[in-house]
This record gives C-alpha cells, sequence and structure tokens, in this order.
C-alpha cells in the first residue's frame, strides 16, 4: 500500500496499543505504515505483548521510546499514563486480546496500557483477535457490546483461518486494512470548527536595529508559530500570521505580513485585534531596543562601545487590557522556574492558555523542530506533554483553543 493513500493520518497523534495476540506481529507494518503515512505514533504494550514482539522493533519503527511499564523508566513523560492519554488524537488497540477488553470494559487498570485507557479522553479504536472460541464466548460478547455502547470503535475480525490451527471469526485484518480503517476514521473527523473565526498568529523573533547594518535579535526560527498559523487554517480559520524575519516559506491558506521589529508587531497586531477572536503569541518579542539608532554605520573606533537599550512595548500585556472577547494564548520560554513564570505570566496577562518550555531541555525551544512543554490554563488545569514536533504540538494547541472558543460561546448563551 502506498503510504500517499493515506492522506488524513498526516499529522495525527496515536496511541497505538499491542496486547499479547499471537497477531502482534502484524502490527509492526501498522506502526510502520501510520509512521510513513506522517502519524506522530507512540506504541505502549502489556507484558503478554513482549512475549510476542520486541519493543526494540517498535522502537525503530516510530522512532520514540515504547510504553512497557507502569513503573519503569519514563523518558520525557512526567507520568506517562497521563501524558500519553493526553498525547492521543486516537488510541487504537491492535490485537486487543480477550483478557484486554474484559479488563478495558471494567475499568481495571492494573498496567500501563489500560490505566492510560481510563485516563484518555480520546477516542478509542479495538481490533479483537483471538481463537473462535474465546471471540464467541459470552463473557468476550458481552464485554465488547459494552465497550460499544460506551463509545469504543470496533474493528470487527475477519474470517479465516486462525494461528491456534483452527478456523473462524477472530483473524486480525491485515495491517493495510487496519491502515485504511485508522485513516477513514480521521477524514471523517476532519472538522473545520474554526470556520467563520479571524486568528492572528505571531511568530519568530524581532530584531531591533543598532545602525543601518547591524541589529540585536534572537534564536528563535519561526517555526512553531509557522505551524500553529497552519494548524489553525487547517482547522477553517482565517488566519493572519505577523512574523517577524524567518526564512521559512509562507504557509498554505495564511495571509502573512512580514515585520521586523517589536514596535511593528504591536502595531500589525493591534490594527486587526478588534476584529479578531484569538491571538496567538508565540513570537520572540525583543524586551529592548536601543534607545537611538544610527544613521550611519558605526565604526569601531573606540576599545569599548556602549548601547543604551530602552523597554520594547509589552504587546501580550497590552493585548490582554484591551482584550473584549478575543482569545489569547501566550508563550513561555524559560531556563529556571518556568512553572512559576508561566503561571504569573498567565495571571498578569490576562491570558487563557500559557504554553511553557524550559529551553534548556533537549528537543526543546528555539530553532528545534520538536519542543517539550507544559500547558497552564486559566481555569487552573495544567497539562504535561512528552517531547513531539512543533507541528503535532501545533495541532494540540489549536485543539485547545477551539475548546476555549467553544466554552466561552456556551457560557454566552
Ligand atoms: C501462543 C499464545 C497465543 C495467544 N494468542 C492470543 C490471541 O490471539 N488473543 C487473545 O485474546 N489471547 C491470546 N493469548 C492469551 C493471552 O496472551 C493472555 O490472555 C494474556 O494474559 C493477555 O494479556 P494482555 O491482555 O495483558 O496482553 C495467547 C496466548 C499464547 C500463549
Amino acid at each position: 500500500m502506498d503510504a500517499t493513500t493515506l492522506k488524513a493520518l498526516d499529522g495525527r497523534r496515536i496511541v497505538l496499543g499491542v496486547t499479547g495476540g499471537i497477531a502482534a506481529y502484524k502490527v509492526a507494518s501498522l506502526a510502520s505504515l501510520l509512521v510513513k503515512s506522517g502519524a506522530e505514533v507512540r506504541v505502549v504494550m502489556t507484558e503478554a505483548a513482549q512475549e510476542f514482539i520486541s519493543a526494540r522493533t517498535f522502537r525503530e519503527l516510530t522512532g520514540q521510546p515504547v510504553g512497557t511499564a507502569m513503573f519503569g523508566e519514563t523518558s520525557n513523560y512526567r507520568v506517562e499514563h497521563i501524558a500519553l492519554a493526553q498525547f492521543a488524537e486516537l488510541v487504537v488497540i491492535a490485537p486487543a486480546t480477550a483478557n484486554f477488553l474484559a479488563k478495558a470494559a471494567h475499568g481495571i487498570a492494573d498496567d500501563l496500557l489500560t490505566t492510560m485507557i481510563l485516563a484518555t479522553k480520546a477516542p478509542i479504536m479495538v481490533a479483537p483477535s483471538m481463537n473462535v472460541n474465546m471471540f464467541e464466548n459470552a463473557a468476550t460478547r458481552e464485554n465488547l457490546s459494552l465497550l460499544r455502547r460506551r463509545g469504543f470503535h470496533v474493528i470487527e475480525p475477519a474470517v479465516g483461518h486462525l494461528a491456534c490451527g483452527t478456523s473462524g471469526r477472530g483473524r486480525l485484518p491485515e495491517p493495510e486494512e487496519l491502515a485504511t480503517a485508522i485513516n477513514d476514521y480521521f477524514a471523517r473527523s476532519n472538522k473545520r470548527e474554526l470556520e467563520g473565526k479571524r486568528i492572528i498568529v505571531t511568530a519568530g523573533g524581532t530584531i531591533e536595529p543598532v545602525d543601518p547594518v547591524r541589529y540585536i535579535g534572537n534564536r528563535s526560527s519561526g517555526k512553531m508559530g509557522f505551524a500553529l498559523a497552519e494548524a489553525a487554517a487547517r482547522r477553517g480559520a482565517q488566519v493572519l500570521l505577523v512574523t517577524a524575519p524567518s526564512a521559512l516559506a509562507d504557509p498554505r491558506d495564511v495571509e502573512v505580513v512580514r515585520i521586523e521589529t517589536a514596535c511593528q508587531m504591536r502595531e500589525a497586531v493591534l490594527a486587526e485585534y478588534d476584529r479578531c477572536d484569538a491571538v496567538i503569541m508565540s513570537a520572540a518579542v525583543a524586551d529592548y531596543r536601543p534607545k537611538v539608532v544610527a544613521t550611519e554605520k558605526i565604526k569601531k573606533s573606540e576599545p569599548t562601545l556602549t548601547i543604551e537599550l530602552e523597554k520594547n512595548p509589552d504587546i501580550l500585556f497590552e493585548l490582554g487590557q484591551k482584550k473584549a472577547r478575543q482569545v489569547l494564548i501566550g508563550f513561555a520560554a524559560e531556563t529556571t522556574n518556568i512553572e512559576e513564570y508561566a503561571a504569573r505570566k498567565l495571571e498578569q496577562k490576562n491570558l487563557d492558555l500559557i504554553v511553557a518550555n524550559d529551553v534548556t531541555v533537549a528537543g526543546a525551544g528555539f530553532n528545534a523542530d520538536t519542543n517539550v512543554v507544559t500547558m497552564m490554563a486559566r481555569d487552573g488545569s495544567r497539562e504535561d506533554f512528552p517531547l513531539m514536533p512543533k507541528s503535532a504540538l501545533a495541532a494540540l494547541i489549536v485543539e485547545r483553543l477551539i475548546n476555549i472558543i467553544r466554552l466561552n460561546e456556551e457560557a454566552e448563551k
């Protein structure tokens, strides 16, 4: 199967749960297909599953750590089952053993996978696979029907020769069929919840001129903001991206305004603020700028040179003050006391959500393609996320934005 036919999988965050069935080997191909189609896949295996296929196989195929134990070493996850539960847009269990279905139906949480299942709000898809008698057993049938009633999506097992030597219903569908079922699920749920909404996204690091050829800048690449603009446009929003210099090309379906300084960014954002529904400030705005910009190139005549700086306007603070219906999302890139600073910024700037990251962590922050963040919301909730590409994180932030807009609209009614 050509991965390009599975278009709806691109950028999707899938937790793939593997349980101890003989068909577990087939799921390696499924994981590979999902990854090739652009999905972000995290695998969680039960202990029994590891008797059939090694965690290493999935680690190599997905390029990500595999969850194998409740109390094992965690990588970037503060509390692994919760981080995975929050990361998932969809949880797929393949193969799903009779034992797993029983545990899921009755809320038993005695390993990483079943605990994560209880903790997630993401939709769950199960692909049962077992001996025909196990499948037809009343207990299994009732467990499955209970799960269906609770909204689990069931990929029906196929009829055919079973590994246990019998034949009948109970075979795990082929990886291509499973991938197609997952792709179809996303294709159906590709909603455009931000249709009719106008959203401003800021990106990049502002540059503050010192003289006609020099400036003070920072290491921001603009990747996070560009990914956010694209993610919001994909959900139907009319997006204005106000970006400081960045080497990145304009994202698709987004109006782009390129500026240089903090003052120019302020002007561009304020000009549109009244008409917009949300602002996501991911730009790294310089706190200070040279008080005087030399009109001629500064010559290297003196042994030392002092440049006096003055404070730039605090754009986010101003937006917070002027806020009417707009949802405001800010970023806090810190090197120490991240949570404390982020919580303070959320409050002081009148934000709805803050995305905080420790820029000293490997794979996080400026110029990286990935990020590791904690989100804190105005309602006091807090979520920690594992290392993920900025594109996947952008989709997650946009989902949180959709939620906040929806709650605000419901509250207004
Ligand atoms: C060789 C072998 C094959 C098995 N295949 C299956 C299977 O296809 N489906 C199933 O439900 N259980 C199967 N089992 C039984 C499960 O491995 C067993 O119920 C286990 O406790 C499941 O644990 P888990 O649900 O935590 O992965 C098999 C057991 C063995 C020894």
